[in-house]
């Protein structure tokens, strides 16, 4: 398999800047807990919360759908909650990648039963060739048609993890 640059680093960095700043303003006077879903999004996730001008609270979720394959199954199961309770608060679910958009949907019907007052999503790529189900990505990094990625968090089968920009891999 070979691997081409498809976003450098430098330019993941500057986009989370601007997302970062979009956030800060909207949530302006509030404390959003951020929630990030595991593995993929801790580098996302880590540059975007220190970027923010805000307080916030961390949490994070994990739910398993992938195994080693470069398609969804649609199998979701969670393997790690959020342990925060969310009732009343302002939660930004923040993602790597949307992909189908079955596991962010089986997600935020999930967090909407634990009633909190306002639930966003924010991913670093949306990639929508192949969406299956309606998710509205209120703050997104990159729209990237097809491919599939690795680096910046992105693996396949755990490998390309480290990579420090956003790859195609073929
Ligand atoms: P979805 O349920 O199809 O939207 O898949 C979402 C999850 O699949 C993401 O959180 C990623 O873990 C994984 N995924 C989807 N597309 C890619 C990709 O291009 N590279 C790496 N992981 C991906
Ligand atoms: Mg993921």
């Amino acid at each position: 398999m070979t691997r081409d640059i498809l976003i450098p680093h430098d330019d993941i960095v500057a986009k989370i800047e601007e997302l970062a700043e979009q956030i800060s303003s909207d949530y302006s006077g509030k404390e959003p807990i951020l929630i990030g879903i595991l593995n993929g999004v801790i580098f996302f996730f880590s540059e975007l919360v220190m970027k923010l001008r805000i307080p916030t609270r961390i949490d994070f979720i994990r739910a398993a759908s992938y195994g080693s394959s470069m398609t969804s199954s649609g199998a979701i199961r969670f393997v790690k909650d959020v342990e925060l309770p969310l009732k009343g608060e302002d939660v930004i679910l923040i993602e790597d990648i949307v992909d189908t958009g079955l596991t962010l949907c089986h997600i935020v019907e999930h967090l909407k039963s634990k009633e909190p007052a306002s639930l966003k999503i924010c991913a670093l790529i949306d990639k929508a060739e192949r969406r299956e189900r309606a998710v509205t990505v209120d703050y997104c990094g990159f729209q990237v048609l097809a491919g599939f990625l690795v680096g910046f968090g992105l693996d396949y089968d755990e490998k390309y993890r480290y990579l420090p920009d956003i790859c195609v891999l073929r």
